[in-house]
């Protein structure tokens, strides 16, 4: 994810930047940028890849005197990791970097190109300098300029700009993607979280959305809607591992309660008032598709059986689901009227790069759907769409899973709009259950604790069943992949009514069900079976809408009639129970034994 550092004051801004810059190394990033003025002297350096290279890029330079400066490490969502996407955007003699996404930018961009503007990035954000300069160059008053700018973005920000028309102000602006001011005697620091600023400012101001204003002389100016405002300032934390990971125990924990913004970066410009737009994708994509075939491994494996169901259910077209390291030796069939879709957290999975190169080989058209743009199935795949998750730390998926889903799902209703096999009716209804899904990823004050306490009583036993039927099959194998990895217990998914036919042998009181009963899909099919592990004596956990008496326990979730709704906040209970259990059974919860975040080997 994207990092903000700016700084206003007289001590050396390069170093201070670079320093601040590479404590945000840790949110992942492709490309890193910095901007000074000094001396009325605008100065501007950018490399791709790691910081080292912008290092190398700035080694004789130096900036001393007083001056403003800002920087950027910039994870690629709208454009590839290139210098000219690289912040801090430039227009004639003012410099911005920002974080999140302006979903007006095609609007405002059309319009600045009417005026004759020149773009030279892929990004949302060269909208904002171009639209403060054309401001400015009416009024000739930076500070309305400013203000007249950000009156006109949508979407979310944060952002700092600086300008050669007034060269000792930083200006400011937050709604939505975190920001905070830090302060120390005269000098004035900016960052998009606590790390970069640890150890050289004292005392800090956490910005709320809605908040703009400018740096000047030492002193914070702050505005919102209703005018000029008075902030109170707080100590800074010192603990830089602790800020990392903003507070959390675990990167993992963090990830998990990352996932409600993060699914709202997921759909930004995507879901659309009345449709799914995809505007990397090539509209033709699926002309002449009458299959999908999607390959993965482990948890992305997991999001792709979701979206089998969605695909068959919503754009009513045949989809097949394989383990990517199955696929490569089952010399399997395939025919050019499939897509071949792909589906990778980091990109570089050798299975699943290798599955892709099979398929192409055989002429198959392919997307990927990744968090990490450049990445190797990114660059091998015909066309691909990114998560936006932002870098994710704990070995265990959580996140990218969440938008994995998220993005298969809206696929699906973008074939089905494609292959009109959705009406205006149903297409309605699937929006507005999207529109709802960053709600349902939220942890209210009472699930947590209560899955704390849960997960005493989940600590031996000799097995774990996690059960479901439909999109919930899919998730009770993603709830069991979670729980083995991080607690080294046996877990199993099942689809409830396989039961039956082999698995119930194992029900006694110390085997262990974690039953999926959302209220929305085959509720009663599903009752059913869990009375049937019950009446063996099994220990049963209940997630569900609906009380269940026979439960031995029971998570109460909220009722949705849509089931991704219910899929998505059932996720989030099953992911803190696996944290939970791991941190009594005293695991490491983010990197847990013979695991690998990345794995690149066969
Ligand atoms: C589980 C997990 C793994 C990965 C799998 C594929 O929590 O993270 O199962 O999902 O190794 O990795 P990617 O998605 O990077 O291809």
């Amino acid at each position: 994810m994207c990092g903000i550092i700016g700084y206003l004051g007289k001590n050396e801004k390069k170093e201070i930047l670079l320093d601040g810059l590479q404590e945000l190394e840790y949110r992942g990033y492709d490309s890193a940028g910095i901007a000074i003025i000094e001396n009325k002297q605008l100065k501007n350096f950018k490399a791709v890849g790691r910081l080292k290279n912008l290092r190398e890029k700035t080694k004789d330079y130096e900036s001393v005197g007083f001056g403003v400066s800002i920087g950027h490490t910039r994870w690629a969502t709208h454009g590839k990791p290139t210098e000219l996407n690289a912040h801090p955007h430039m227009g004639a003699y003012s410099f911005v970097v920002h974080n999140g996404i302006i979903e007006n930018y095609q609007e405002l961009k059309k319009e600045l190109q009417t005026d004759g503007v020149k773009f030279l990035s892929q990004t949302d954000t060269e909208t904002i300098v171009h639209l403060f300069e054309k401001n400015h160059n009416i009024n000739n008053n930076p500070w309305q300029s400013f203000q007249d700018t950000i009156a006109k973005l949508d979407g979310a920000y944060a952002t700092l700009l600086i300008t050669e028309a007034d060269e000792e102000t930083i200006y400011f602006a937050k709604n939505g993607s975190p920001m905070l001011i830090g302060f120390n005697e005269s000098d004035v620091y900016f960052a998009s979280s606590d790390t970069p600023i640890i150890g050289k400012a004292t005392e800090v101001y956490y910005l709320e959305d809605g908040e703009f204003g400018y740096a000047k002389d030492g002193k914070v100016f702050l505005f919102d809607a209703n005018g000029e405002k008075t902030f109170s300032k707080q100590a800074l934390a010192t603990d830089k591992a602790m800020a990392q990971k903003d507070g959390y125990r675990f990167f993992m924990e963090k990830e998990i309660y990352e996932q409600s913004q993060v699914m709202n970066d997921t759909m930004m410009g995507r879901v659309l008032e009345d449709k799914i737009d995809f505007e990397e994708l090539d509209k033709n994509l699926f002309d002449n598709i009458s299959n999908i075939k999607i390959c993965a491994c482990g948890t992305s494996y997991h999001s792709a059986l979701t979206a089998s169901y969605l695909f068959e259910r919503i754009a009513k077209i045949p989809c097949q689901v394989e383990i990517a390291s199955e696929f490569r030796y089952k010399e399997p069939l395939l025919r050019e009227d499939t897509l071949f879709i792909t589906i990778s957290q980091s990109g570089e999975t050798a299975d699943t790069l290798e599955a892709l190169k099979m398929a192409k080989r055989a002429g198959l058209r392919s997307l990927s759907i990744c968090n990490v743009d450049n990445s190797s199935i990114v660059r091998e795949s015909d066309a691909a769409v990114l998560t936006r998750a932002g870098i994710e730390k704990g070995v265990a998926s959580t996140k990218a899973f969440a938008t994995q889903t998220m993005v298969l799902w809206m696929l699906a209703i973008y074939v089905a709009q494609a292959k009109k096999t959705i009406d205006s009716e149903l297409l309605k209804e699937e929006l507005n259950a999207m529109r709802q899904t960053p709600k349902s990823l939220l942890i209210n004050d009472s699930i947590h604790p209560k899955m704390t306490r849960l997960s005493k009583r989940y600590l031996h036993g000799h097995g774990f069943f996690f059960i479901g039927r439909d999109l919930f099959f899919p998730l009770a194998l993603e709830g069991a992949l979670k729980l083995k990895e991080i607690s080294y217990l046996h877990a199993e998914g099942y689809p409830s009514g396989e039961m039956k036919h082999g698995p119930i042998a194992l029900a006694d009181a110390e085997l262990f069900t974690v039953a999926l009963m959302p209220k929305s899909l085959h509720y009663e099919k599903i009752k059913s079976n869990v009375e049937e592990l019950c009446a063996r004596d099994a220990t049963v956990l209940a997630i569900s809408p609906e009380p269940f008496d026979l439960a031995d326990d029971y998570v109460k979730t909220t009722y949705d009639s849509h089931p991704m709704l219910e899929f998505f906040e059932m996720m989030v209970v099953t992911q803190l129970l696996a944290l939970e259990i791991s941190v009594r059974l005293g695991n490491d919860v983010d990197m847990p034994r013979n695991l690998a975040k990345s794995v690149t080997v066969e």
